[in-house]
Protein backbone atom coordinates (compact mmCIF):
# COMPACT_ATOMS: atom_id res chain seq x y z
CA UNK A 1 0.00 0.00 0.00
CA UNK A 2 1.23 3.13 -1.10
CA UNK A 3 0.14 6.88 0.68
CA UNK A 4 0.53 10.54 -0.61
CA UNK A 5 -0.70 13.68 -0.21
CA UNK A 6 -3.31 15.70 -2.31
CA UNK A 7 -5.03 18.70 -2.56
CA UNK A 8 -7.63 20.48 -4.36
CA UNK A 9 -11.43 20.46 -4.63
CA UNK A 10 -13.02 17.66 -3.20
CA UNK A 11 -16.11 17.37 -4.91
CA UNK A 12 -14.25 17.46 -8.05
CA UNK A 13 -11.68 14.16 -6.64
CA UNK A 14 -11.21 11.19 -8.69
CA UNK A 15 -10.13 8.90 -6.30
CA UNK A 16 -12.38 5.71 -5.98
CA UNK A 17 -13.32 6.35 -2.61
CA UNK A 18 -13.45 9.71 -0.41
CA UNK A 19 -13.35 9.36 3.47
CA UNK A 20 -14.51 12.17 5.48
CA UNK A 21 -15.16 11.99 9.60
CA UNK A 22 -18.34 13.24 11.44
CA UNK A 23 -18.79 13.33 15.31
CA UNK A 24 -21.16 12.35 17.78
CA UNK A 25 -24.67 13.55 16.46
CA UNK A 26 -23.86 13.95 13.49
CA UNK A 27 -22.01 16.72 14.10
CA UNK A 28 -19.97 17.41 10.56
CA UNK A 29 -16.39 17.84 10.02
CA UNK A 30 -15.54 20.87 7.17
CA UNK A 31 -14.96 18.24 4.35
CA UNK A 32 -18.15 16.34 5.32
CA UNK A 33 -20.07 19.64 5.30
CA UNK A 34 -18.33 20.81 2.18
CA UNK A 35 -19.38 17.53 0.40
CA UNK A 36 -23.32 18.00 1.90
CA UNK A 37 -23.37 21.42 0.26
CA UNK A 38 -22.08 20.23 -3.14
CA UNK A 39 -24.82 17.29 -2.64
CA UNK A 40 -27.30 19.60 -1.72
CA UNK A 41 -27.95 17.79 1.60
CA UNK A 42 -27.85 14.40 0.40
CA UNK A 43 -25.37 13.19 3.05
CA UNK A 44 -27.37 14.87 6.39
CA UNK A 45 -30.37 13.23 4.63
CA UNK A 46 -29.17 9.90 4.67
CA UNK A 47 -27.23 9.92 8.21
CA UNK A 48 -31.01 11.11 9.76
CA UNK A 49 -32.27 8.56 9.07
CA UNK A 50 -30.22 7.16 12.02
CA UNK A 51 -27.84 4.59 10.46
CA UNK A 52 -24.59 6.17 11.60
CA UNK A 53 -24.27 8.99 14.02
CA UNK A 54 -20.39 9.55 14.23
CA UNK A 55 -19.92 7.56 17.37
CA UNK A 56 -16.10 5.89 16.91
CA UNK A 57 -15.74 3.13 14.96
CA UNK A 58 -19.16 3.26 12.80
CA UNK A 59 -18.67 3.62 9.42
CA UNK A 60 -20.87 4.24 6.39
CA UNK A 61 -20.33 3.77 2.68
CA UNK A 62 -22.37 6.16 -0.03
CA UNK A 63 -22.79 5.58 -3.54
CA UNK A 64 -23.02 7.69 -6.42
CA UNK A 65 -23.75 10.74 -4.13
CA UNK A 66 -24.82 13.80 -6.77
CA UNK A 67 -22.57 15.93 -7.68
CA UNK A 68 -19.76 14.68 -6.43
CA UNK A 69 -17.40 12.90 -8.74
CA UNK A 70 -16.05 10.13 -6.49
CA UNK A 71 -17.94 7.07 -6.75
CA UNK A 72 -18.35 6.52 -3.16
CA UNK A 73 -18.00 8.55 -0.11
CA UNK A 74 -17.10 6.44 3.53
CA UNK A 75 -18.09 8.46 6.82
CA UNK A 76 -16.36 7.83 9.54
CA UNK A 77 -17.57 8.12 13.32
CA UNK A 78 -15.09 10.93 14.70
CA UNK A 79 -16.93 10.72 18.44
CA UNK A 80 -17.74 13.30 20.65
CA UNK A 81 -15.75 16.50 19.42
CA UNK A 82 -15.23 17.56 23.23
CA UNK A 83 -13.50 14.25 24.01
CA UNK A 84 -11.37 13.46 21.49
CA UNK A 85 -7.47 12.68 22.00
CA UNK A 86 -4.52 10.23 20.21
CA UNK A 87 -5.84 6.81 21.23
CA UNK A 88 -9.07 7.39 20.21
CA UNK A 89 -7.41 8.74 17.04
CA UNK A 90 -6.05 5.32 16.31
CA UNK A 91 -9.57 3.42 16.62
CA UNK A 92 -10.97 5.95 13.94
CA UNK A 93 -8.29 4.99 11.76
CA UNK A 94 -8.75 1.40 12.20
CA UNK A 95 -12.35 1.92 11.19
CA UNK A 96 -11.44 3.56 8.19
CA UNK A 97 -9.56 0.92 6.69
CA UNK A 98 -11.46 -1.93 8.03
CA UNK A 99 -14.31 -0.12 5.59
CA UNK A 100 -11.68 0.27 2.62
CA UNK A 101 -10.29 -2.73 2.80
CA UNK A 102 -13.89 -4.64 2.42
CA UNK A 103 -14.60 -2.32 -0.24
CA UNK A 104 -13.22 -2.61 -3.75
CA UNK A 105 -11.90 0.80 -3.64
CA UNK A 106 -8.51 0.56 -5.09
CA UNK A 107 -7.86 4.06 -3.94
CA UNK A 108 -9.26 6.95 -1.72
CA UNK A 109 -8.67 10.09 -0.73
CA UNK A 110 -8.12 10.53 3.02
CA UNK A 111 -9.75 14.08 4.98
CA UNK A 112 -8.82 12.86 8.23
CA UNK A 113 -6.39 15.15 9.00
CA UNK A 114 -8.58 18.02 10.20
CA UNK A 115 -10.34 15.64 12.24
CA UNK A 116 -9.74 16.62 16.25
CA UNK A 117 -7.40 14.02 18.25
CA UNK A 118 -7.11 16.12 21.22
CA UNK A 119 -3.86 18.38 20.93
CA UNK A 120 -2.28 15.85 18.26
CA UNK A 121 -0.62 17.18 15.21
CA UNK A 122 -1.55 16.63 11.38
CA UNK A 123 1.64 15.32 11.19
CA UNK A 124 0.97 12.68 14.08
CA UNK A 125 -1.58 12.01 12.48
CA UNK A 126 -0.53 11.23 9.32
CA UNK A 127 1.83 8.68 10.89
CA UNK A 128 -0.41 6.45 12.23
CA UNK A 129 -3.25 6.13 9.84
CA UNK A 130 -0.25 5.08 7.72
CA UNK A 131 0.69 2.80 10.47
CA UNK A 132 -2.74 1.63 11.29
CA UNK A 133 -3.75 0.98 7.98
CA UNK A 134 -0.97 -0.89 6.85
CA UNK A 135 -1.30 -2.95 10.07
CA UNK A 136 -4.81 -3.09 9.34
CA UNK A 137 -4.20 -5.12 5.84
CA UNK A 138 -1.56 -7.00 7.19
CA UNK A 139 -1.71 -11.14 6.62
CA UNK A 140 0.49 -13.44 7.00
CA UNK A 141 -0.09 -16.35 4.09
CA UNK A 142 2.98 -17.27 3.07
CA UNK A 143 2.63 -20.89 4.59
CA UNK A 144 -0.75 -21.36 2.52
CA UNK A 145 -0.52 -24.44 -0.08
CA UNK A 146 -2.06 -22.24 -2.43
CA UNK A 147 -0.80 -18.79 -2.69
CA UNK A 148 -3.80 -16.32 -1.70
CA UNK A 149 -3.72 -12.55 -1.77
CA UNK A 150 -6.08 -10.08 -0.14
CA UNK A 151 -8.55 -8.44 -2.56
CA UNK A 152 -9.91 -5.56 -1.02
CA UNK A 153 -6.42 -3.86 0.17
CA UNK A 154 -6.60 -0.47 -1.22
CA UNK A 155 -3.00 0.19 -3.70
CA UNK A 156 -2.84 3.74 -2.35
CA UNK A 157 -4.27 6.48 0.02
CA UNK A 158 -4.01 9.91 -0.53
CA UNK A 159 -4.21 12.47 2.54
CA UNK A 160 -5.88 15.65 1.64
CA UNK A 161 -3.95 18.55 2.33
CA UNK A 162 -3.93 21.95 2.41
CA UNK A 163 -0.92 23.54 0.73
CA UNK A 164 0.68 24.72 4.37
CA UNK A 165 2.18 22.53 6.60
CA UNK A 166 2.46 19.83 3.97
CA UNK A 167 6.18 18.61 4.25
CA UNK A 168 5.35 18.01 7.84
CA UNK A 169 2.77 15.46 6.89
CA UNK A 170 4.94 14.20 4.24
CA UNK A 171 7.47 13.58 5.94
CA UNK A 172 4.99 11.64 8.59
CA UNK A 173 3.78 9.81 5.66
CA UNK A 174 7.93 8.53 4.73
CA UNK A 175 8.54 7.73 8.59
CA UNK A 176 5.31 5.99 8.63
CA UNK A 177 5.45 4.17 5.82
CA UNK A 178 9.26 2.91 6.53
CA UNK A 179 8.52 1.98 10.39
CA UNK A 180 5.25 0.09 9.11
CA UNK A 181 7.33 -2.11 6.40
CA UNK A 182 9.53 -2.87 9.69
CA UNK A 183 6.57 -3.53 11.71
CA UNK A 184 5.39 -6.07 8.40
CA UNK A 185 8.82 -7.43 8.48
CA UNK A 186 8.97 -8.31 12.33
CA UNK A 187 5.38 -9.77 11.95
CA UNK A 188 6.37 -12.08 9.55
CA UNK A 189 9.74 -12.91 11.17
CA UNK A 190 7.73 -13.64 14.31
CA UNK A 191 5.06 -15.63 12.48
CA UNK A 192 7.21 -17.83 10.48
CA UNK A 193 7.05 -21.02 12.21
CA UNK A 194 9.85 -22.50 14.37
CA UNK A 195 10.55 -25.42 11.82
CA UNK A 196 11.70 -22.92 9.47
CA UNK A 197 12.78 -19.39 11.21
CA UNK A 198 15.50 -21.12 13.09
CA UNK A 199 18.81 -18.98 14.19
CA UNK A 200 20.03 -19.87 10.42
CA UNK A 201 16.90 -18.63 8.94
CA UNK A 202 17.35 -15.35 10.90
CA UNK A 203 20.98 -15.48 9.88
CA UNK A 204 19.83 -15.32 6.23
CA UNK A 205 17.29 -12.96 6.62
CA UNK A 206 20.11 -10.21 7.94
CA UNK A 207 22.10 -11.02 5.14
CA UNK A 208 19.53 -10.35 2.66
CA UNK A 209 18.58 -7.27 4.60
CA UNK A 210 21.79 -6.14 4.24
CA UNK A 211 21.82 -6.35 0.16
CA UNK A 212 18.92 -4.16 -0.03
CA UNK A 213 20.37 -1.41 2.20
CA UNK A 214 24.08 -0.14 1.04
CA UNK A 215 24.49 1.38 4.62
CA UNK A 216 23.94 -1.90 6.19
CA UNK A 217 26.17 -5.08 6.73
CA UNK A 218 26.04 -8.24 8.38
CA UNK A 219 28.38 -10.28 10.61
CA UNK A 220 27.58 -13.56 11.77
CA UNK A 221 29.39 -15.21 14.69
CA UNK A 222 29.25 -18.57 14.53
CA UNK A 223 29.29 -21.11 17.44
CA UNK A 224 33.08 -21.80 17.08
CA UNK A 225 33.50 -18.18 17.52
CA UNK A 226 31.42 -17.74 20.28
CA UNK A 227 33.66 -20.52 22.12
CA UNK A 228 36.58 -18.50 21.05
CA UNK A 229 35.00 -15.45 22.92
CA UNK A 230 34.31 -17.55 26.34
CA UNK A 231 30.39 -17.03 25.64
CA UNK A 232 29.72 -20.32 27.92
CA UNK A 233 26.16 -18.53 29.19
CA UNK A 234 24.88 -18.68 24.94
CA UNK A 235 26.27 -21.96 24.00
CA UNK A 236 24.59 -23.36 27.32
CA UNK A 237 21.45 -22.95 25.54
CA UNK A 238 22.09 -23.80 21.83
CA UNK A 239 24.13 -27.13 22.71
CA UNK A 240 20.55 -28.88 23.45
CA UNK A 241 19.75 -28.30 19.85
CA UNK A 242 20.45 -29.80 16.25
CA UNK A 243 19.79 -25.91 15.40
CA UNK A 244 23.79 -23.74 15.57
CA UNK A 245 23.84 -20.85 17.32
CA UNK A 246 24.25 -17.57 15.83
CA UNK A 247 25.03 -14.21 16.80
CA UNK A 248 23.92 -12.17 14.13
CA UNK A 249 25.42 -8.75 14.17
CA UNK A 250 23.87 -5.94 11.44
CA UNK A 251 25.49 -2.40 11.27
CA UNK A 252 24.22 0.86 9.77
CA UNK A 253 26.59 3.45 9.32
CA UNK A 254 24.88 7.14 8.69
CA UNK A 255 26.55 9.38 10.88
CA UNK A 256 29.36 11.65 9.05
CA UNK A 257 31.30 10.43 11.12
CA UNK A 258 31.89 6.88 11.24
CA UNK A 259 33.54 6.59 14.19
CA UNK A 260 30.12 8.24 16.00
CA UNK A 261 29.62 6.19 19.22
CA UNK A 262 26.49 3.81 18.05
CA UNK A 263 22.82 3.05 19.39
CA UNK A 264 22.71 -0.38 20.29
CA UNK A 265 19.72 -3.17 20.17
CA UNK A 266 20.22 -6.20 20.93
CA UNK A 267 17.25 -8.94 20.55
CA UNK A 268 16.33 -12.23 22.21
CA UNK A 269 16.02 -15.08 19.46
CA UNK A 270 15.09 -17.63 20.35
CA UNK A 271 13.31 -19.61 17.65
CA UNK A 272 11.70 -21.98 19.75
CA UNK A 273 11.42 -22.44 23.49
CA UNK A 274 10.77 -25.55 25.32
CA UNK A 275 12.37 -24.92 28.23
CA UNK A 276 14.94 -27.59 27.18
CA UNK A 277 15.29 -30.42 30.10
CA UNK A 278 12.88 -27.87 32.79
CA UNK A 279 10.57 -28.64 29.72
CA UNK A 280 7.74 -26.30 29.43
CA UNK A 281 3.89 -28.01 30.17
CA UNK A 282 2.04 -28.88 26.66
CA UNK A 283 -0.32 -26.88 27.12
CA UNK A 284 0.65 -23.09 25.64
CA UNK A 285 3.93 -24.25 24.35
CA UNK A 286 3.34 -23.86 21.16
CA UNK A 287 3.29 -19.50 22.20
CA UNK A 288 6.81 -20.32 22.08
CA UNK A 289 7.30 -20.20 18.54
CA UNK A 290 7.23 -16.31 19.05
CA UNK A 291 9.80 -16.33 21.74
CA UNK A 292 12.19 -14.72 18.75
CA UNK A 293 10.17 -11.88 18.66
CA UNK A 294 12.78 -9.69 20.71
CA UNK A 295 15.52 -10.38 17.88
CA UNK A 296 12.39 -9.45 15.14
CA UNK A 297 11.49 -6.47 17.10
CA UNK A 298 15.24 -4.95 16.59
CA UNK A 299 15.45 -6.37 12.52
CA UNK A 300 12.19 -4.30 12.12
CA UNK A 301 13.62 -1.17 13.47
CA UNK A 302 17.20 -1.83 11.81
CA UNK A 303 14.84 -2.12 8.44
CA UNK A 304 13.20 1.20 8.96
CA UNK A 305 16.34 2.61 10.39
CA UNK A 306 17.92 1.66 6.60
CA UNK A 307 15.18 2.51 4.92
CA UNK A 308 15.22 6.40 6.35
CA UNK A 309 18.86 6.34 6.02
CA UNK A 310 19.39 7.93 9.59
CA UNK A 311 22.29 9.99 10.20
CA UNK A 312 23.24 7.87 12.93
CA UNK A 313 25.18 4.87 13.73
CA UNK A 314 23.12 1.83 15.00
CA UNK A 315 23.84 -1.63 15.26
CA UNK A 316 21.61 -4.46 16.20
CA UNK A 317 22.19 -7.94 17.55
CA UNK A 318 20.10 -10.66 17.66
CA UNK A 319 21.01 -13.68 20.15
CA UNK A 320 19.22 -16.41 18.24
CA UNK A 321 19.51 -20.20 19.73
CA UNK A 322 16.73 -22.92 19.97
CA UNK A 323 15.96 -23.94 23.53
CA UNK A 324 15.52 -28.05 23.33
CA UNK A 325 16.20 -31.05 25.60
CA UNK A 326 18.47 -33.76 24.38
CA UNK A 327 21.51 -35.48 25.62
CA UNK A 328 23.50 -32.35 25.13
CA UNK A 329 21.47 -30.18 26.74
CA UNK A 330 22.25 -28.21 29.94
CA UNK A 331 20.53 -29.76 33.43
CA UNK A 332 19.35 -27.86 36.24
CA UNK A 333 22.36 -27.08 38.29
CA UNK A 334 24.73 -27.16 35.68
CA UNK A 335 26.89 -24.09 36.67
CA UNK A 336 28.60 -21.97 33.59
CA UNK A 337 30.94 -18.96 32.66
CA UNK A 338 29.88 -15.95 30.93
CA UNK A 339 31.77 -14.21 28.48
CA UNK A 340 31.74 -11.39 31.38
CA UNK A 341 33.56 -14.18 33.60
CA UNK A 342 31.07 -14.13 35.97
CA UNK A 343 30.00 -17.65 36.57
CA UNK A 344 25.85 -19.06 36.32
CA UNK A 345 23.97 -21.99 38.31
CA UNK A 346 21.52 -22.58 36.04
CA UNK A 347 18.72 -23.64 38.78
CA UNK A 348 16.08 -23.25 35.40
CA UNK A 349 17.02 -23.98 31.90
CA UNK A 350 13.63 -22.29 31.20
CA UNK A 351 15.39 -19.15 32.00
CA UNK A 352 17.59 -19.04 28.90
CA UNK A 353 16.90 -15.83 27.16
CA UNK A 354 18.92 -13.91 30.08
CA UNK A 355 21.24 -16.82 29.56
CA UNK A 356 21.81 -15.85 25.81
CA UNK A 357 21.24 -12.11 25.92
CA UNK A 358 24.09 -11.43 28.76
CA UNK A 359 26.71 -12.66 26.56
CA UNK A 360 25.48 -10.66 23.51
CA UNK A 361 25.33 -7.62 26.29
CA UNK A 362 28.60 -8.30 27.12
CA UNK A 363 30.07 -8.37 23.48
CA UNK A 364 27.98 -5.17 22.63
CA UNK A 365 30.29 -3.56 24.86
CA UNK A 366 33.14 -3.72 22.10
CA UNK A 367 31.12 -0.90 20.37
CA UNK A 368 31.55 1.90 22.92
CA UNK A 369 28.02 2.35 22.79
CA UNK A 370 26.02 5.77 23.25
CA UNK A 371 22.98 3.79 24.64
CA UNK A 372 22.31 0.05 24.39
CA UNK A 373 18.43 -1.55 24.21
CA UNK A 374 17.78 -4.91 25.10
CA UNK A 375 14.45 -6.23 23.62
CA UNK A 376 13.03 -9.59 24.90
CA UNK A 377 10.21 -12.00 25.62
CA UNK A 378 11.89 -12.72 28.99
CA UNK A 379 9.35 -13.44 31.58
CA UNK A 380 5.49 -14.70 32.11
CA UNK A 381 5.86 -12.98 34.84
CA UNK A 382 5.67 -9.87 33.18
CA UNK A 383 2.61 -10.77 31.56
CA UNK A 384 1.40 -11.42 35.22
CA UNK A 385 2.21 -8.16 36.13
CA UNK A 386 1.31 -5.49 33.19
CA UNK A 387 -0.28 -7.62 31.01
CA UNK A 388 -0.70 -6.76 26.69
CA UNK A 389 -0.97 -2.94 27.06
CA UNK A 390 2.44 -1.75 28.00
CA UNK A 391 5.99 -3.64 27.38
CA UNK A 392 8.13 -3.44 30.81
CA UNK A 393 10.64 -1.06 30.60
CA UNK A 394 14.33 -1.29 32.87
CA UNK A 395 16.87 1.41 32.85
CA UNK A 396 20.64 2.02 34.90
CA UNK A 397 19.66 6.09 33.31
CA UNK A 398 16.81 7.75 33.98
CA UNK A 399 17.32 9.88 30.97
CA UNK A 400 17.40 6.80 28.85
CA UNK A 401 14.15 5.71 30.18
CA UNK A 402 12.24 9.26 29.94
CA UNK A 403 13.79 8.91 25.79
CA UNK A 404 12.37 5.10 25.52
CA UNK A 405 9.08 6.53 27.26
CA UNK A 406 8.30 9.30 24.61
CA UNK A 407 9.06 7.56 21.72
CA UNK A 408 6.64 5.11 22.67
CA UNK A 409 3.90 7.96 24.49
CA UNK A 410 4.16 9.39 20.86
CA UNK A 411 4.17 6.19 18.79
CA UNK A 412 0.98 4.62 21.36
CA UNK A 413 3.39 1.69 21.32
CA UNK A 414 4.01 2.21 25.11
CA UNK A 415 6.15 1.05 28.38
CA UNK A 416 5.84 1.55 31.56
CA UNK A 417 8.54 1.54 33.87
CA UNK A 418 9.56 -1.07 36.85
CA UNK A 419 12.13 -1.29 39.74
CA UNK A 420 15.65 -1.86 39.03
CA UNK A 421 16.54 -1.49 42.67
CA UNK A 422 19.50 -3.48 44.31
CA UNK A 423 16.69 -4.64 46.93
CA UNK A 424 15.88 -7.12 44.56
CA UNK A 425 19.81 -8.32 43.48
CA UNK A 426 19.83 -11.43 46.60
CA UNK A 427 16.99 -13.30 44.77
CA UNK A 428 19.57 -14.45 42.33
CA UNK A 429 22.56 -15.18 44.97
CA UNK A 430 24.06 -18.80 44.38
CA UNK A 431 25.82 -21.19 46.98
CA UNK A 432 28.34 -21.82 44.24
CA UNK A 433 28.53 -19.82 41.60
CA UNK A 434 27.83 -15.73 41.02
CA UNK A 435 24.71 -15.77 40.57
CA UNK A 436 21.79 -18.28 39.55
CA UNK A 437 19.67 -18.08 36.46
CA UNK A 438 16.08 -17.44 38.85
CA UNK A 439 15.46 -15.39 41.08
CA UNK A 440 12.15 -17.28 42.05
CA UNK A 441 8.43 -16.44 42.13
CA UNK A 442 8.50 -13.25 43.24
CA UNK A 443 9.15 -10.26 41.00
CA UNK A 444 10.07 -12.67 37.83
CA UNK A 445 10.29 -9.93 35.49
CA UNK A 446 12.19 -7.47 37.83
CA UNK A 447 15.03 -10.16 38.96
CA UNK A 448 15.22 -11.04 35.22
CA UNK A 449 16.30 -7.46 34.81
CA UNK A 450 18.33 -7.40 37.58
CA UNK A 451 20.09 -10.41 36.34
CA UNK A 452 20.64 -8.83 32.99
CA UNK A 453 21.84 -5.24 34.94
CA UNK A 454 24.96 -7.42 36.39
CA UNK A 455 26.25 -7.41 32.48
CA UNK A 456 25.54 -3.86 31.64
CA UNK A 457 27.33 -1.66 34.10
CA UNK A 458 29.54 -0.22 31.41
CA UNK A 459 27.20 2.01 29.83
CA UNK A 460 23.58 3.38 29.35
CA UNK A 461 21.13 0.75 29.19
CA UNK A 462 17.64 0.13 28.92
CA UNK A 463 15.72 -3.08 28.91
CA UNK A 464 12.00 -4.23 27.41
CA UNK A 465 10.65 -7.11 28.44
CA UNK A 466 7.70 -7.69 25.81
CA UNK A 467 6.41 -11.11 27.14
CA UNK A 468 2.90 -9.25 26.91
CA UNK A 469 3.28 -7.36 23.93
CA UNK A 470 4.80 -9.56 21.17
CA UNK A 471 2.10 -11.35 19.69
CA UNK A 472 -1.25 -12.11 20.29
CA UNK A 473 -1.71 -15.83 21.39
CA UNK A 474 -5.09 -16.50 19.86
CA UNK A 475 -8.23 -14.39 18.35
CA UNK A 476 -8.84 -13.22 15.19
CA UNK A 477 -5.64 -11.15 15.09
CA UNK A 478 -3.46 -14.13 16.16
CA UNK A 479 0.58 -13.78 15.47
CA UNK A 480 2.89 -10.97 16.04
CA UNK A 481 2.06 -7.65 17.08
CA UNK A 482 5.51 -6.12 15.42
CA UNK A 483 5.99 -4.07 18.68
CA UNK A 484 7.85 -2.45 19.69
CA UNK A 485 9.27 -1.39 16.28
CA UNK A 486 7.33 2.02 16.39
CA UNK A 487 9.18 3.00 19.53
CA UNK A 488 12.30 1.54 18.89
CA UNK A 489 12.60 3.39 15.45
CA UNK A 490 11.17 6.73 17.06
CA UNK A 491 13.47 6.55 19.53
CA UNK A 492 16.19 6.47 16.95
CA UNK A 493 14.42 9.21 14.59
CA UNK A 494 14.96 11.02 17.97
CA UNK A 495 18.48 10.83 18.22
CA UNK A 496 19.10 11.64 15.21
CA UNK A 497 17.01 15.01 15.49
CA UNK A 498 19.15 15.71 18.47
CA UNK A 499 22.18 14.96 16.32
CA UNK A 500 20.96 17.71 13.91
N1 LIG B 1 10.11 -17.21 26.85
C1 LIG B 1 9.78 -17.38 28.21
C2 LIG B 1 8.96 -16.22 28.76
C3 LIG B 1 7.56 -16.08 28.25
C4 LIG B 1 6.51 -16.67 28.91
C5 LIG B 1 7.29 -15.28 27.16
C6 LIG B 1 5.22 -16.51 28.45
C7 LIG B 1 6.00 -15.12 26.70
C8 LIG B 1 4.98 -15.72 27.35
C9 LIG B 1 11.06 -17.47 29.03
O1 LIG B 1 12.13 -18.07 28.42
C10 LIG B 1 10.72 -18.28 30.24
O2 LIG B 1 10.44 -19.43 30.09
N2 LIG B 1 10.79 -17.67 31.41
C11 LIG B 1 10.50 -18.33 32.64
C12 LIG B 1 11.51 -17.87 33.64
C13 LIG B 1 11.47 -18.65 34.93
C14 LIG B 1 11.87 -20.09 34.68
C15 LIG B 1 12.39 -17.99 35.90
C16 LIG B 1 9.09 -17.92 33.05
O3 LIG B 1 8.70 -16.78 32.84
O4 LIG B 1 8.38 -18.78 33.56
MN1 LIG C 1 12.13 -20.17 28.66
ZN1 LIG D 1 12.16 -17.97 26.40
Amino acid sequence: MQFGTKSGILEKARSQCVVVGVYENNHFSDSATLLDKASKGFIKKVLSRGDMNGKIGQTLMLHDVPNVTSPRILIVGLGNIETTDGPKFLLVAKAMIGALSKSSAKNALCCLLEAKAGTESDAWKARRLVEQSTAGVYAFNEMRGKATKADGTPEKIDFLIAKSGASKVKKAIIEGSAISAGIDNAKDLGNMPPNICTPTYLADQAKLLAKNYQTLTTKVLEEKEMKRLGMGSFLSVSQGSDQPGKMIIIEHKGAKNKKEAPHVLVGKGITFDTGGISLKPPAGMHEMTYDMCGAASVFGAMRAVAELALPINVICVLAAAENMPSGNASRPGDIVRSMSGQTIEILNTDAEGRLVLCDALTYVDKFKPATVIDVATLTGACVMALGSHPAALYANDDELADNINAAGENTRDRVWRMPLWDEYQPQLNSAFADMTNTGGRPAGSVTAACFLARFTKKYRWAHLDIAGVAYKAAGSNKGSTGRPVALLTQYLIDRAQEAK
